[in-house]
C-alpha cells in the first residue's frame, strides 16, 4: 500500500526524499507528495499518477528544506487527486500516512464540532486536524502528536512533521511497517530498509505500537504503554536492497529471468552440504506432532498453498486445509489440536494473512511462515520464519517470489514424508537431486521466450481467456489467470479441466484462447480429452506440455509450447515460467504498464 519516507538530513531533503519514493513506488501510484521544514515555514508539494509528475512538479517549483517528508500513495479514501495527496496539512503540523484510520468519521464529527474544517475526502486529514486542534490547545508538537496517536484506531504507520521544528519528525507504527535509518548526523524513517538503502544501511525496526520521537542525533522510542524502548540497531544487507533493472526493461522481465538463480539459492539454504538432508532453520518442525496443516495467504501466494496442499497429502499423507486469508480470519474456523498453521507472504505484512496469523496465536500448536522479508510483521511474529531467498521483488505481479514459495513449501512436504516415514532416504535424495537440477531446466524454460512473445502477440488480441489445468496444474492455470488479467487487463479465469462441462463450456466459440497446463503425466488422458472438448467447440486451444505431451495431442491445437521433461512433482514450479512470460509478452504487446499496473499494489496493509 502507500510508501511513506521521512529525512533529517545534512543537505537538501527533496531530492532524498524523491529517491527513496522512487524505492517505494510498488506500494502505490496513485499520486505523490513531499512537505519540508525551511526557515521554519512548512511548505509542500503534490501530483497526481506516478512520481515522474512530482520530479517534474519539484524542477519548476523545486521544494527547499533539509528536514522533510513524503508518500506515494494507493487511494483507499478518497480519489486520486492534488487534494487527496499527502502530505496532508493543518496549520503547523503536516502528516503522511499508511493504513486505514477506521474511527476517522467520528473524529471528523468531533472536529467540525471544535470549528475545524475539511478539505479533503481522506481519513489521513483528521490526524493532522486533530493534531492541529492539540497544538492550538498548548499541546507541544510531541504531546500533541501523542494524544493524537492515543485516538486512533485501525493501522497505520504515520510521520509527524511541524512548522518551526527543523530537527524534529515523529513517527508510529500500529498494524503498517516503519523503519528508522541512522546516518552521520542524519536521520530517516522509510516504510521499510529499501526506500532508505541509498542513504543508510543501519537499521531500527519500530514494533507494534512504538512511537518514535526522531532528532539528527537521537532516537527515543516508547512501546505502546508509553515506557522507553530499546530497540535494536541492525545492519541490513544492501545488495538484497538493490531495485534496478539490471539491463531489463521491466523489473518483472528482472524478476522472471532470476528464477534460475534465486531458486538455486533457496536450495543451497535449506539443503546439506551433500544436498540430500533438508535442513530448517531454528529448531525445524517437528512433522510427527501435527495431524493437520492449515494454510493460509492471499493472492499468489494462495495458489502456492493450493499447490503445496496437493504435495503435502500426496508425498507425506498430512491432511491441509487452504484459506484465503480475508476470509479465513472472520470465519471464526474451529484449530483442532495438533494443527500447524502455515502462513505464506512474499511482503510479510499482507494485513489479512497477518491477521489470520493471530487469531490462530494460543489455537495452533505451531505458528510457521514462508516469507520473503525477514523483517516483516509475519516473520516476527510466527514461532518459525523459513525464508524464500526471492530477494527484493519489486514488479508488482508476484513471480520469483511464487516459484521460491513453491520450492521452500515442496521442501518442507519432502521433509514431512520423510519424517513420517512415507518416503525412505532414497526416495528423498532422488526428489532433492531432481530439485537441484530444476534451475538448469528453469532456464531451458525461459530460453522459450521468443516462442511466448508470438504466441502472446496473438492473445494479446482476445479479450477472454481461459486457463486449464488438472491436479497440480490446476492451481498453477488460476494462477497463469491471475497474471494475465493484473498486468494486460485481458479477462482471464481459470477452471480445473474436469470442471469445464460443468459450466465454463457455455463460453467456448472460436474467439476463446483457452491455455491448457498439461505436462504428460498421469493426468495427462484425461486433459486432453477435456482439450477435445474445447476442440470441437472451435476453441482455440494453447497447450503447455513436454515433448511426449506434444507427441499425443492432437493436430489440431492452435499452439503447442514444448517444456524441458522434469520428475512430475516439480511441474508446477517449472510451468509458473511459461505462465508468467504469456503474461508478461502480452501486456507487453498491449503496452500496459507492467511493473506497476493499474489499481494494484504491492504488501497490501489494508483489508
Ligand atoms: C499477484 C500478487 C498478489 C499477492 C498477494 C499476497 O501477482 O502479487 O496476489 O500474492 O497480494 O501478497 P503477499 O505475498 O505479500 O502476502
Amino acid at each position: 500500500m502507500c510508501g511513506i519516507v521521512g529525512v533529517l538530513g545534512d543537505h537538501e531533503a527533496a531530492p532524498l526524499l524523491v529517491e527513496a519514493l522512487k524505492r517505494l513506488e510498488y506500494r502505490g501510484y496513485d499520486s505523490a507528495g513531499i512537505a519540508t521544514v525551511n526557515n521554519g515555514k512548512l511548505d509542500r508539494r503534490r501530483a497526481v499518477g506516478k512520481l515522474v509528475n512530482l520530479s517534474d512538479l519539484l524542477v519548476h517549483d523545486p521544494l527547499a528544506g533539509k528536514a522533510g517528508i513524503g508518500h506515494t500513495r494507493w487511494a483507499t479514501h478518497g480519489a486520486p487527486s492534488v487534494t487527496n495527496a499527502h502530505p496532508h496539512q493543518a496549520g503547523p503540523v503536516a502528516v503522511v500516512h499508511n493504513g486505514i484510520i477506521e474511527n476517522f468519521r467520528d473524529l471528523r464529527a468531533e472536529l467540525r464540532g471544535h470549528g475545524l474544517d475539511f478539505v479533503t475526502q481522506t481519513d489521513t486529514e483528521t490526524v493532522a486536524l486533530l493534531t492541529q486542534h492539540y497544538m492550538a490547545q498548548g499541546a507541544s508538537p510531541v504531546e500533541a502528536a501523542r494524544q493524537t496517536i492515543a485516538r486512533l484506531e485501525g493501522a497505520f504507520a504515520l510521520v509527524f512533521l511541524f512548522e518551526g521544528e527543523e530537527d524534529l519528525l515523529i513517527a508510529a507504527r500500529k498494524g503498517s511497517p516503519l523503519a528508522v535509518g541512522h546516518g552521520d548526523g542524519e536521520m530517516f524513517v522509510g516504510s521499510d530498509a529499501i526506500a532508505l538503502a541509498p542513504m543508510t544501511d543501519r537499521i531500527t525496526y519500530l514494533e507494534e505500537g512504538d512511537i518514535a520521537i526522531v532528532t539528527r542525533t537521537s532516537l527515543e522510542i516508547r512501546d505502546a504503554n508509553g515506557e522507553l524502548a530499546n530497540r535494536a540497531i541492525k545492519t541490513i544487507q544492501i545488495e538484497s536492497a538493490q531495485v534496478d533493472k539490471a539491463g531489463h526493461k521491466h523489473f518483472m522481465a528482472k524478476e522472471i529471468a532470476e528464477q534460475p538463480r534465486v531458486i538455486g539459492e533457496a536450495l543451497r539454504f535449506y539443503l546439506s552440504g551433500e544436498g540430500d538432508t533438508i535442513r530448517l532453520p531454528g529448531e525445524g518442525i517437528d512433522f510427527t506432532a501435527i495431524d493437520r496443516l492449515s494454510m493460509v495467504a492471499c493472492g499468489t501466494a494462495f495458489y502456492a498453498c493450493m499447490t503445496a496442499k496437493y504435495w503435502f497429502e500426496q508425498l507425506a499423507g498430512l491432511p491441509v486445509d487452504v484459506d484465503i486469508a480475508s476470509e479465513f480470519r472472520y470465519r471464526e474456523p474451529p484449530i483442532p489440536a495438533r494443527t500447524m498453521a502455515l502462513f505464506v507472504s512474499q511482503s510479510g505484512e499482507t494485513a489479512d494473512t497477518l491477521a489470520a496469523l493471530r487469531y490462530c496465536e494460543g489455537k495452533a500448536a505451531r505458528i510457521v511462515s514462508v516469507v520473503n522479508v525477514a523483517e516483516s510483521s509475519i516473520a516476527r511474529e510466527s514461532d518459525l520464519a523459513l525464508p524464500i531467498m526471492a530477494g527484493a521483488e519489486i514488479g508488482v505481479a508476484s513471480t520469483k517470489a511464487f516459484t521460491c514459495q513453491l520450492t521452500v513449501l515442496l521442501l518442507l512436504a519432502l521433509e514431512a514424508a520423510h519424517q513420517r516415514g512415507r518416503i525412505s532416504q532414497e526416495e528423498l535424495s532422488d526428489h532433492l537431486s531432481a530439485l537441484r537440477s530444476l534451475p538448469v531446466a528453469l532456464n531451458a524454460a525461459l530460453d522459450l521466450s521468443g516462442k511466448i512473445k508470438n504466441a502472446a502477440r496473438k492473445l494479446s488480441e482476445s479479450t477472454d481467456v481461459l486457463f486449464l489445468g488438472r491436479g497440480l496444474m490446476y492451481p498453477l492455470a488460476l494462477e497463469g489467470a491471475l497474471k494475465l488479467k493484473e498486468i494486460s487487463y485481458i479477462h482471464a479465469e481459470a477452471y480445473a479441466s474436469g470442471e469445464l462441462k460443468h459450466g465454463p463450456i457455455a463460453l467456448i466459440d472460436k474467439t476463446m484462447p483457452v491455455v491448457v497446463m498439461a505436462p504428460r503425466d498421469a493426468l495427462f488422458d484425461k486433459t486432453v480429452s477435456n482439450m477435445q472438448e474445447v476442440m470441437a467447440r472451435g476453441g482455440k486451444v494453447m497447450l503447455i506440455t513436454d515433448a511426449e505431451g506434444e507427441a499425443e495431442a492432437s493436430d489440431q491445437t492452435w499452439q503447442v509450447l514444448v517444456m524441458p521433461r522434469i520428475d512430475a512433482v516439480l511441474t508446477p514450479i517449472l510451468y509458473a515460467l511459461p505462465a508468467q512470460l504469456l503474461a508478461y509478452h502480452t501486456a507487453v504487446a498491449k503496452g500496459t504498464d507492467v511493473d506497476q499496473p493499474r489499481n494494484l499494489a504491492k504488501s497490501v496493509t489494508v483489508e
